[in-house]
């Protein structure tokens, strides 16, 4: 009890407020003390001290209570990729160039719904961080070679589109061979071909629909990480494998059901943690990324705008993701910067989760 209030009046000491002129803000290191007793939750102003260059700066940031939205709507359109010049590469500090896909190639189905599909942005990720060579499946043959296309023409990257079917093992096998062939390595893989199928309800879901469904979204995830991995352990390489999920793996959505979704993105994340364990001795990682309700094409059905303004109701940032909200997600688990981190799961879903 002593000790408590000798530390606090202390603290009153040192942090009175201070005057007008204190230096501003500085970017550098710095560390803030509120003053208040620890009953006290709306201070009135917070004194700041800061370090830069080692030089000490001490300031007073008065606290309001603004109730404006702290979340930009999400961006309409995608951007070109800007390609990694290897002038800036070769200047970054180590934990930066941790990031970096310099000299790596990459794998990533279902990317494509004319520029708003998850994959494309992820893709796009990828040739800004310096990858070398990304090939690309997909089903859809127009859009595909579209998106291969943009892609290179943005970035240099040496891009390659093959069609077929994530359900297809003997196409996934032959595709991976070439890729190994073409590019020399196969060092990351990312696995976005899925459908989705909403308001089915389970009592009269159609058995066919159903088998379809999880054929595509689970066996078609496993076709392509067992068809990579293969290759990687032949190489020797290591790589990282990256599900795409979903939230639905984790809860149940609303206010449509959706329960062979569901269960497949479940089923995903299962997944993701059993090849996490089998490979690792392989220096191979899996890990998913579990997306709540995304502003792509798959959304942009007007059938879905009601639900839409319910999902968005029940999101604590108020808003749909943006088609580049995955992207540097995506990066941090490709690259060395996750090097310790398998077999995980990650929601980024505006919190939606949380309710
Ligand atoms: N959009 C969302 O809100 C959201 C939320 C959570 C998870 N996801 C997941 O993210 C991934 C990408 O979703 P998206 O919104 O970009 O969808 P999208 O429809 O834009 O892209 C999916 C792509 O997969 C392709 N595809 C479908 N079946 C295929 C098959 N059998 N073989 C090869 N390619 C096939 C499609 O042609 C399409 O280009 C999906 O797995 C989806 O379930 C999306």
């Amino acid at each position: 009890m002593f000790a408590r209030s000798v530390v606090r009046s202390a603290a009153r000491r040192s942090f009175r407020p201070i005057a007008a002129q204190t230096p501003v803000f500085r970017a550098g290191f710095r560390s803030s003390v509120a003053v208040r007793d620890p009953e006290t939750v709306n201070e009135k102003a917070i004194n700041v001290v800061s370090y830069v260059d080692g030089e000490r700066a001490q300031e007073s940031i008065p606290v309001t209570s603004s109730q404006e939205p702290v979340t930009p709507p999400g961006q309409d359109e995608t951007r070109p990729a800007v390609p990694l010049s290897p002038a800036l590469a070769s200047q970054l500090t180590p934990t930066l160039a941790k990031f970096t896909l310099v000299g790596k190639t990459a794998m990533v189905t279902g990317d494509f719904s004319g520029g708003r599909g998850l994959g494309y942005n992820m893709a796009q990720a990828l040739a800004e961080v310096g990858i070398k060579g990304i090939a690309i499946m997909d089903v859809q043959q127009e859009l595909g070679d579209k998106s291969a296309r943009e892609l290179s023409e943005q970035t240099g990257v040496d891009v390659r589109f093959y069609r077929l079917d994530v359900r297809d093992g003997d196409a996934i096998q032959h595709a991976v061979q070439d890729i190994v062939q073409h590019y020399g390595s196969l060092d990351v893989v990312i696995n976005a071909a899925g459908i989705a199928d909403s308001n089915v309800k389970a009592e009269t879901y159609d058995a066919e629909k159903f088998r379809r469904l999880l054929d595509i979204n689970i066996t078609g995830s496993f076709l392509v990480s067992q068809a990579a991995a293969q290759a990687m352990i032949k190489a020797k390489s290591g790589g990282s494998i990256i599900n795409i999920a979903s939230m639905s793996g984790s809860i149940v959505n609303y206010p449509q059901e959706q329960s062979a979704y569901n269960a497949s993105k479940a089923a995903v994340i299962q997944l993701t943690k059993s090849l996490a364990a089998e490979w690792a001795r392989y220096g191979i990682r899996v890990n998913a990324i579990s997306p709540g309700y995304m502003d792509t094409a798959l959304n942009r059905v007007p059938a879905l705008d009601a639900q839409k303004r319910i999902w968005v109701d029940q999101t604590p940032q108020k808003r749909l993701g943006s088609v580049d909200d995955l992207n540097n997600l995506a990066v941090y688990l490709s690259s060395d910067g996750s090097s310790f981190m398998t077999g995980s799961n990650n929601i980024i879903d505006g919190g939606y989760t949380l309710w």
